[in-house]
């Protein structure tokens, strides 16, 4: 496993739609294996396999630090409800943003053995799996900001002159 370079935006490979996955070889299960290694080792919730400049539709999630969901060509089936909130994303570092999701987010893939399972989420997964997907269409959360993207280092750099 190693971990591999986060591409940030400006990159033209995160502006690419993804491939889909034929079947898992070891260098698959590799590039998953480094993918979460990646994602945790910069606190991420999410990653997208073009952050790595990878162009195949495969992304990886862990919203609770314990229980990662591998998705190989994954696809929403059905959404439903909103919820509006701040969302940040690797390739773009030191910022956030509001966005709009659906609340709600069922989705069907395929795990590491290209077995297929569905999978539904709601709040942050549901969040999560929106934002991924994105990924695989050549897309960033910055497209869909609701105002201004802010400063995550500013706040903290204000939150320290009140001390
Ligand atoms: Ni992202």
């Amino acid at each position: 496993m190693a971990i591999r370079t986060i591409r940030e935006m400006g990159d033209t490979v995160l502006n690419k739609v993804c491939k889909e996955v034929k079947e898992v070889t070891p260098r698959t299960r590799e590039l998953i294996a480094d993918m979460l290694e990646t994602m945790y080792e910069a606190n991420g919730v999410g990653l997208a396999a073009p952050q790595v400049g990878v162009l195949k539709r495969i992304v990886v999630i862990d919203c609770t630090g314990e229980d990662p969901i591998v998705m190989i060509n994954p696809r929403i089936l059905e959404t439903s409800g909103e919820q509006t909130g701040q969302e940040g994303c690797l390739s773009v570092p030191g910022k956030s943003g509001v966005v709009t999701r659906p609340n709600y987010v069922k989705a069907v893939a395929y795990n590491e053995n290209m077995e297929q399972f569905t999978i539904e989420g709601t709040e942050l997964l549901a969040r999560a799996i929106c934002h991924e997907l994105d990924h695989l269409e050549g897309h960033l959360y910055v497209e869909k900001v609701e105002g201004d993207l802010e400063n995550v280092g500013e706040a903290e750099e204000d939150w320290e002159e009140e001390e």
